[in-house]
C-alpha cells in the first residue's frame, strides 16, 4: 500500500489542501471524495453515523478510524476509545487531532476486547470479499465483551446495476454484486487497487445467523444505506 489516502489526510491536516481524492470502481466512473468530509464534525455526519455514536457504550474500538472524527466525538463524551487504522498517515492525523489511543493495526491483529466495535463509512468494506465475511465476523465476535455490540454500516448497491429503463444487469454467474474493485488517486498518484465490499442487510444477517450472532436493522438511510447492530 502506498498510503495515498494517508498522504491526502496529512495534506489536509497540514493546510496543504488543494484537491480532493478521486475514486472509481469497476462498475462506476470517477467520483470525488472531498477531504473535508473525512474531518467532519458530529453535526455534518450522516444520521446513520450520528445514531451509531449515540448507541456506542463502554470501551469502544473504532475500526478504520481514518482522521479520527468518530473517535474524537466519543472521547469528548468521556468514553474510553481505541482507534485503529492500517494507514500510517491516518494514524498520524488522528493522533495529531487528539485521539489519545490510536495505533497502526489491522483489525485481524487486534486481541483486546470491547463493549462496542464501530465500523463506519461502509464498514463492511474492510471485509473486502463475500468469502471473507465469516472470517471477519468471527474475529469481531471474539473481541466482544459480554453484552458487547458491533455497529456497522453498509449499502445495498444493486441500484448501481440498473440501466435507464429500470432493468438490472447483474450477472448472476459473477461474484456477489457488492464486491467491487476500488481505485483511488490523489494529486496524480494512484493507490494499488483494493477490494471493497458493500453488503446488503439480508446477506449480512444470513452470515451472522450462521455464526450464532444476532443482527438487527437499526436504521435505514436515504440511499439504500443502513446501520446494523450485531451482538
Ligand atoms: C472509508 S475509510 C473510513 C474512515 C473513517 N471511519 C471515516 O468514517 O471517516 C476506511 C478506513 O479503513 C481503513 N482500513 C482498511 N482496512 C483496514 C483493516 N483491515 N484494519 C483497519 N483499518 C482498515 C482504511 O485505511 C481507511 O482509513
Amino acid at each position: 500500500m502506498k498510503d495515498v489516502f494517508g498522504k491526502a489526510l496529512l495534506d489536509y491536516r497540514n493546510n496543504n489542501y488543494s484537491e480532493d481524492i478521486i475514486t472509481w470502481t469497476n462498475i462506476s466512473d470517477e467520483d470525488e471524495l472531498p477531504l473535508p468530509y473525512l474531518f467532519r464534525t458530529y453535526k455534518d455526519m450522516p444520521k446513520l453515523e450520528q445514531h451509531a455514536l449515540q448507541l456506542a457504550k463502554g470501551h469502544i474500538l473504532d475500526v478504520g478510524c481514518g482522521a479520527g472524527s468518530h473517535s474524537l466525538y466519543l472521547q469528548e463524551k468521556g468514553f474510553s476509545v481505541k482507534a485503529i487504522d492500517i494507514s500510517q498517515g491516518a494514524v498520524k492525523v488522528a493522533q495529531e487531532r487528539g485521539v489519545n489511543n490510536v495505533s497502526q493495526t489491522a483489525i485481524l491483529d487486534v486481541t483486546e476486547t470491547f463493549d462496542t466495535i464501530l465500523l463506519l463509512m461502509n464498514g463492511t468494506g474492510i471485509f473486502q470479499q463475500l468469502s471473507q465475511v465469516a472470517i471477519y465476523l468471527k474475529h469481531l465476535k471474539s473481541l466482544l465483551n459480554p453484552n458487547g455490540q458491533i455497529l456497522i454500516d453498509s449499502s445495498d448497491i444493486s441500484y448501481m446495476y440498473e440501466d435507464d429503463d429500470g432493468g438490472l444487469w447483474i450477472d448472476t454467474n459473477a461474484n456477489y454484486f457488492g464486491e467491487l474493485d476500488y481505485f483511488l488517486s490523489y494529486k496524480g498518484e494512484k493507490e494499488q487497487p483494493m477490494k471493497w465490499l458493500y453488503l446488503d442487510f439480508d446477506t449480512l444477517k444470513t452470515a451472522c445467523d450462521t455464526l450464532g450472532l444476532q443482527c438487527e436493522l437499526v436504521m435505514e438511510g436515504e440511499h439504500f444505506d443502513y446501520l446494523a447492530r450485531i451482538y
